[in-house]
């Protein structure tokens, strides 16, 4: 990796503000490979140099990746004023500049990649390149045949361009009495679905289902490209991805 300055390096590492880590250095408080550094635009070797912060070794990490299983009530940012965010989740963060691959609805859960990895979040995202999302999603109705065969053709969801054809599968349908399930009407229908779709458009699942006329009342993603949500994660629970993991992303 090339060389940088010692200030981008600590700042960059969470060690505090720029601001702060030049009061730092200028104290006598950072060492390079055992000797003090003099100033802030030294440059450093994140992967020969030794740096110390307060007598912590400093190691530079470059890209971080995790996996998270969004719980619903957070949104897909990085800030925000009112509501907690997917990256605030992230406690063992150490960069700053982690972000969310993508955007799931406030009240959506499941798959969730948090990075600072711009170019695998732009391959990822690209429109060009029809990415596989797979969700899981509870469907007030009965979701059918037709259905399968509407989304395999594309449906109007309003936008300029039918959707891609999608892959919908019908994972179970059953009628359920009022009492149970909050509804409406003495045994309506309740369906849970699995769907493949290749694009990343605004409320795209729940969009395709209201131009069926059906209603998404439970969402979450469980794959996106080869990387699968673990079933071990609880909802809010993430953890950092594997090597295998990357390599495949990348
Ligand atoms: N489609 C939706 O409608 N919502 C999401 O959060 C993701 C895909």
């Amino acid at each position: 990796m090339s060389r940088m300055r010692l200030d981008r390096y600590l700042a960059e590492m969470g060690c505090g503000t720029r601001t702060q880590v030049k009061k730092e250095i200028s104290r006598g408080n950072v060492n390079i490979n055992g000797k003090a550094a003099l100033r802030p635009e030294e440059k450093v070797d994140p992967d020969t140099d030794r740096v110390t912060f307060q007598g912590t070794e400093i190691s530079y990490i470059r890209y971080e990746y995790y996996m998270l299983n969004k719980p619903a009530g957070v949104v897909s940012a990085t800030e925000d004023s009112r509501d907690g965010t997917v990256v605030g989740l992230i406690g063992e963060r150490q960069r700053k500049d982690l972000f969310p691959v993508g955007r799931l609805d406030k009240d959506t859960e499941g798959l969730l990649l948090i990075t600072n990895d711009g170019d695998l979040a732009h391959r990822l995202l690209s429109p060009k390149k029809h990415v596989d999302k797979v969700y899981f999603a509870r469907v007030a109705g009965e979701v059918t045949e037709e259905d399968k065969e509407a989304f395999a053709r594309g449906v109007d969801i309003g936008d300029e361009k039918l959707t891609l054809p999608a892959e919908l599968e019908i994972l179970r349908v059953e009628k359920e009495a009022a009492a149970e399930k909050g509804a409406a009407s003495e045994g309506m229908f309740f369906s849970e679905i699995r769907l493949t779709i290749r694009e990343g458009r605004f409320h795209q699942v729940k969009r395709m289902f209201q131009a069926v006329g059906k209603e998404v009342v439970y969402l979450k993603r469980i794959r996106m490209g080869s990387l699968v949500l673990d079933e071990d994660l609880k909802t809010g629970e993430y953890r950092k991805l594997t090597e295998e993991e990357i390599r495949a992303l990348c």
